[in-house]
């Protein structure tokens, strides 16, 4: 029996599920929250498809150790790569993903241009083409994978030289096919938005779906009477450095938060 005040489980490669965390707690800060990043394992937009299925796996598995009463998938390229795995695998777990936010995008531009930040998995993944099959009509997307900014974003790194460097060869050819909108498919990218939108300027819209995410867990969670006036209190785990991602929380939400430290047995389980 799932009992309301059981925390909500979030994971992600490493830092970039908090953009989807900070969105829930602003929405629901009486939710006890326990956020698992694979820092080990990170990216993982560049591995495949069963590698990525065998992580979300084992940590799946790990959040309901922790009494998990929702899994979000606050990864796109977990989301691409192991969301319907992970469903068929826990029929019982409700879970949430990720989706690239091309509906509201498509809505939204008047030039009909948009531009799609993501990792090579998502774009590769089934759900990217029915997404962009199901809303883009007509909408002409440019993609870009933004390589190494993932990399960039682990270490802290938001307005240095490489990372500039990599989103202004990410943007100008976009901006010079006059695109209007900026869809960030990946949770770790709404961290540089600032930089983003100093490069595109005040008329290009930059999206982050991390916002619905959170509202969609809620509606969730209400609808199952699931939801719960906690201490809200997070719990970090990480796969990787307990202290780099000590450090990161504090740059990325500015909290000085616990973190502990969980190991793979191999890279399906964690013991
Ligand atoms: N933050 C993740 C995403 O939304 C994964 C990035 C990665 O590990 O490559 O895709």
């Amino acid at each position: 029996m799932i009992n309301p005040s059981y925390p909500i489980g979030v994971f992600d490669s490493g830092v970039g599920g908090l953009s989807v965390l900070r969105e829930i707690r602003a929405l629901m800060p009486g939710e006890d929250i326990i956020y698992f990043g694979d820092q080990v394992h990170v990216p993982y937009g560049p591995r495949s498809l069963k590698q990525i299925q065998d992580f979300s796996e084992g940590i799946t598995r790990y959040l309901l150790t922790q009494n998990s009463k929702i899994v979000v998938v606050a990864c796109n390229t977990a989301s691409a790569a192991a969301l319907t795995y992970l469903r068929q695998t826990f029929p019982e777990m409700q879970f949430v993903g990720m989706e690239p936010a091309v509906k509201p995008a498509a809505e939204k531009t008047l030039t009909r241009k948009v531009g799609v930040l993501a990792t090579p998995a998502t774009f590769q993944g089934a759900l990217y083409a029915s997404v962009v099959e199901r809303f883009a009509n007509g909408v002409e997307l440019f993609q870009n994978t933004c390589s190494g900014l993932v990399q960039q974003i682990e270490m802290g790194n938001l307005n240095g030289e490489e990372t500039r460097t990599i989103l202004e060869d990410a943007l100008h050819p976009m901006l010079e096919k006059n695109i209007d909108t900026v869809v960030l498919g990946c949770t770790h990218y709404p961290f540089v938005i600032p930089l983003i939108e100093k490069i595109v300027g005040e008329k290009v819209r930059v999206i982050d779906p991390a916002p619905a995410v959170a509202r969609q867990v809620k509606r969730l969670l209400e609808a199952r009477g699931m939801t719960n006036q906690n201490s809200g209190e997070l719990h970090f785990v990480t796969s990787g450095e307990v202290d780099s991602v000590k450090a990161i929380l504090k740059v990325l939400l500015g909290i000085d938060g616990e973190v502990y430290p969980v190991r793979w047995k191999n890279d399906r389980e964690i013991q």
